[in-house]
């Protein structure tokens, strides 16, 4: 860059361009006629937020591209020859040729025309600030060609889908091939009229596959759109994209806007056909869509095989198959999606698996297959069914039939009691929307009638669907008696199902701001999220307003009833203590990492991990914030969003939040769990310390093992040592800046490596003033926050 500098500040000064700094600065992104960018050199946007340059990838192809020159993972936003790879950089450069033509050459020799057509002699490219590379004429800055006009397989800010129809041309996105092969695959993003709308429409292989749905208004924030079948605009997402669309006789397109900083937007058509945005989240899920309407914008293909049906899908495992026999075809034409197209169009197969670099395709037939253990078996994809019970399959319906139309029955009776003995009118249109979203939930897929099992849960995710009925009985109609706590998003109730099972009902408070569909489709998602360190969703019962989620129930409480009870925290050995703080760190790892939907908990609290018989942790909780939408304009509305205490800095100053966040509350829990005290509890020392700052001094000092609970009776030096390590390891998770602060899978793994060694801590975040602030009215522990215009209302535990 620098000696492209002084080439150009050389060629300037040759031919008196003129003295203009800011054009000076623009030169440093530009390439001319007759100049040449090789191997070794790179183009930089003015501002110096894009870069542009030759790279290599796995395969030892190279390309050329366009990435966002502070993005660690330097993902490419644009490339100029996914098609024609280069086999030799050395020799590679990019050009404008003498006809006017951007072009990449090799040895001297033309390999790739970047640009489509010559444009005459006096032009120049220049990539912008917006990621845009762009040839103008030198004398009118006419735009000749963009990369924006060619776009690869992401969509920046800015950028158009859609149609020129002036031009008759098309904005249209192409996946890559493979993970590892940017080639052009399967897939394409374009919008276009569908359904007497514009939509986002995903083809595969030309083929319609996915549509967004229509455009809508965010239900979270009015002043922003969203679509019907992504996920975006959500309300405690920190990405917002301020969406607009053109559609006149002169073009059709859509495109977004991201209005802050630091980050890397980008909307990514990935080569399994998901949207997924910079960190990898989902904005659309579409793996997988099997030619069913599943309510999720996969569109419903005709010609659909007759042996297979709606309940049978394809998921990764560990696979071996039992009198099996395979074929495989190297194909090299052929990616994953292609694959699973031969596969599920095939009666006798049983599942696939692709070659290494994405290409190709294995087939497996025969009787079954058994799922393995083994860590290093290779996983395929095989076709499981959410319908486990394949017998008797006609007699089987009678029996769905009979329990659907009984548990309506009991359903109407029991709403026409309460009805009755309430004395309350619901309205008639209330009332038939009300039938509507029931007969949605029971006939929906993933919910079971708890008639037919008994209440009991066979496989994957499936949601029970309770009757208002059966939990107003089981609870003894919400007694007092029965109430285990209040939580932040409502009471709990402990209820015993005729059955005899125990569960724990969470009453959601009445204003949920969202509306039953999309309260199912959470439900749903939250119910796929299972490990053993997370309560487990059993199901739901709706009922008017009234939306309760039931959760397996925890004969222990919660860890703060041990935990800072004078008498009971002598349970808690320190064994106990170290086995719930890395359970705790495994699901909030889970939550993070491997749930595939990106869970930030939020509300990380000593009350909000329950125990089960064995001491075990489990979070509860999680999810909520995506259930439990806010609402802003409703001044009734409890707005809790995280506990005192527990709150990151930069969450209760500015109100943004990250996984950091939750790794913050982590360290608190863990530096209580250590020392046994509330982080709120130290006001009666002299200092208005808190936990962590009493922490932090005792660290400085050298005392850090004077944290210790004293209760806990420590034997041996090793004891000593994980004491002191793991309270290093709050420490490390309190950090005053998020980007100090290790993620989940550091600290899972520090916890569990006594070998790995440890970064020195920063200075923790601790608010001394606000704390003796707070302390001086006992009556009111909760106090309202205005950050960016948002009130939260804030409670602190006790
Ligand atoms: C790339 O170009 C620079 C000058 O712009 C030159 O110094 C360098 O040797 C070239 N590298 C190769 C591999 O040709
Ligand atoms: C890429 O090149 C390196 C070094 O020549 C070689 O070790 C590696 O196997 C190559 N990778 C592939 C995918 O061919
Ligand atoms: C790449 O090209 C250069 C110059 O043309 C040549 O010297 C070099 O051997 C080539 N490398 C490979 C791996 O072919
Ligand atoms: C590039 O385009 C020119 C016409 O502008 C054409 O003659 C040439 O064959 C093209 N080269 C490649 C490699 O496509
Ligand atoms: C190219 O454009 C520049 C800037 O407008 C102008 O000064 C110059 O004379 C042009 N050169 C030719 C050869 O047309
Ligand atoms: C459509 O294409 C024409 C001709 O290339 C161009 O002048 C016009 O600006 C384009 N419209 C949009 C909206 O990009
Ligand atoms: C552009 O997209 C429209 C659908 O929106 C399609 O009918 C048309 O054929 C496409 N044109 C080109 C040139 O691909
Ligand atoms: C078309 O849109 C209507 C209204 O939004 C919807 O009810 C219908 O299911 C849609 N049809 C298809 C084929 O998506
Ligand atoms: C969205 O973008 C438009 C056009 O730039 C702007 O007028 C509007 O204020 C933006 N809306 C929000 C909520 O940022
Ligand atoms: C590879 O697959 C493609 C697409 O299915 C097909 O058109 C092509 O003929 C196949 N090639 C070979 C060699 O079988
Ligand atoms: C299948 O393709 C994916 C993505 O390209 C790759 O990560 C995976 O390793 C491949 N599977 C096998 C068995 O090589
Ligand atoms: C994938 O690897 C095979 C050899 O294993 C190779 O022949 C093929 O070209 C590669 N496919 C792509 C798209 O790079």
């Amino acid at each position: 860059m620098t000696r492209h500098k002084i080439f150009c500040i050389i060629f300037v000064f040759l031919f008196s361009y003129g003295f203009n700094t800011h054009y000076l600065a623009e030169a440093a992104a530009t390439i001319r006629a007759g100049e040449q960018l090789n191997s070794t050199s790179q183009l930089v946007s003015e501002e110096g937020k894009f870069t542009l340059g030759f790279f290599t990838a796995e395969t030892n192809f190279s390309y050329f591209g366009i990435w966002y020159t502070n993005d660690d993972q330097a993902r490419k936003v644009w490339l100029a020859n996914r098609n024609q790879p280069i086999l030799n950089t050395t020799s590679a450069a990019l050009a404008i040729d003498k006809t006017g033509q951007l072009v990449i050459t090799s040895a001297g020799r033309i390999v790739v025309n970047v640009s489509d057509q010559g444009y005459g002699g006096n032009i120049s490219a220049t990539l912008q600030d917006d990621g845009n590379f762009v040839l103008a004429d030198e004398s009118d800055r006419r735009v000749l060609w963009q990369s924006f006009d060619d776009p690869t397989d992401t969509l920046l800010p800015g950028m158009k889908l859609g149609s020129n129809l002036t031009a008759g041309k098309n904005w249209t996105l192409n996946s890559g091939f493979s993970a590892q092969v940017p080639a052009s695959g399967a897939f394409s993003l374009s919008w276009e009229p569908f359904n007497e709308s514009n939509q986002l429409v995903i083809r595969r292989r030309g083929e319609v596959y996915w549509t967004s749905g229509r455009l809508m208004q965010s239900q979270d924030d009015p002043a922003l759109q969203t679509f019907e079948f992504m996920t975006l605009n959500s309300p405690f997402d920190a990405y917002k994209y301020n969406l607009s669309t053109r559609d006149d006789a002169e073009a059709r397109y859509f495109t977004y806007i991201f209005p802050r900083d630091g980050r890397f937007p980008m909307w990514i058509l990935d080569f399994q056909g998901n949207i997924r945005q910079d960190d990898s989240f989902n904005l659309a899920t579409t793996a997988f869509c099997l030619g069913y309407d599943n309510g999720n914008g996969c569109v419903a293909s005709s010609g659909l095989p007759v042996c297979r049906s709606q309940d049978l899908r394809f998921e990764e495992k560990n696979a071996e198959f039992i009198n099996g026999d395979s074929t495989f075809d190297d194909n090299t034409t052929i990616s994953l999606s292609d694959c699973m197209r031969r596969c599920w169009d095939d009666c006798n197969c049983l599942g696939f698996v692709n070659s290494s670099n994405g290409t190709g395709c294995t087939m497996y037939f025969g009787t079954s297959y058994t799922i393995t253990d083994q860590p290093n078996s290779v996983s395929k994809y095989v076709l499981v069914s959410s319908k486990t019970d394949k017998k008797a399959k006609g007699s089987k319906w009678v029996w769905i039939v009979i329990a659907v139309v009984v548990s309506l029955v009991l359903l109407i009776l029991a709403s026409f009691c309460v009805f009755r003995m309430r004395k309350t009118r619901l309205k008639e249109e209330e009332e038939r929307k009300r039938e509507k979203y029931l007969q949605e939930l029971i006939a929906s897929d993933s919910f079971n009638n708890p008639d037919e099992t008994g209440g009991e849960r066979r496989e994957g995710h499936d949601l029970n669907f309770y009757s208002f009925g059966s939990i107003a009985a089981s609870t003894n109609d919400f007694s007092d008696d029965n109430k285990l706590g209040q939580g932040g998003f409502g009471p709990v109730y402990k209820g015993k199902l005729l059955d005899g099972k125990e569960i724990a009902i969470k009453r959601l408070a009445k204003t949920s701001g969202q509306g039953l569909v999309e309260f199912k489709n959470e439900l749903v998602l939250i119910a796929k999220l299972q490990h053993t360190n997370l309560v487990r969703v059993l199901g739901c019962c709706i009922y008017g307003d009234e939306k309760m989620l039931i959760y397996e129930y925890m004969p222990n409480k919660s860890l703060d009833y041990f935990l800072f009870d004078e008498i009971k925290r002598d349970v808690l050995d320190w064994q106990k203590r170290l086995n719930i703080i890395e359970g705790v760190g495994q699901g909030l790892l889970y939550l993070h990492k491997y749930s595939r939907m990106r869970v930030i908990h939020r509300d990380l609290k000593a009350s909000n991990v329950l125990l089960n018989e064995n001491m075990n942790p489990k979070i509860a909780d999680f999810g909520m914030a995506r259930i439990f939408k806010q609402d802003e304009t409703q001044a009734n509305t409890i707005r809790v969003v995280g506990t005192y205490g527990y709150m990151s800095p930069e969450y209760a100053m500015e109100g943004t939040f990250s996984v950091k966040s939750d790794v913050f509350s982590f360290g608190v829990l863990v530096l209580e769990i250590v020392s046994g005290r509330r982080n709120n509890s130290f006001y009666n020392i002299d200092r208005p310390l808190n936990l962590i700052g009493y922490a932090w001094e005792l660290w400085k000092g050298g005392h850090v093992s004077d944290l210790k609970d004293p209760t806990l009776k420590a034997k041996g030096v090793d004891v000593e040592k994980q004491l002191s390590r793991t309270i290093h390891i709050g420490l490390l998770c309190v950090q005053e800046s998020a980007e100090d602060r290790p993620d989940m899978s550091s600290v899972v793994s520090m916890l569990g490596n006594e070998n790995i060694p440890l970064p020195i801590p920063k200075q923790p975040a601790f608010f001394t003033g606000r704390n003796a602030l707070d302390l001086t009215s006992s009556e009111s522990r909760s106090k309202d926050i205005s950050v960016n215009d948002m009130s939260i209302t804030v409670m602190e535990a006790r």
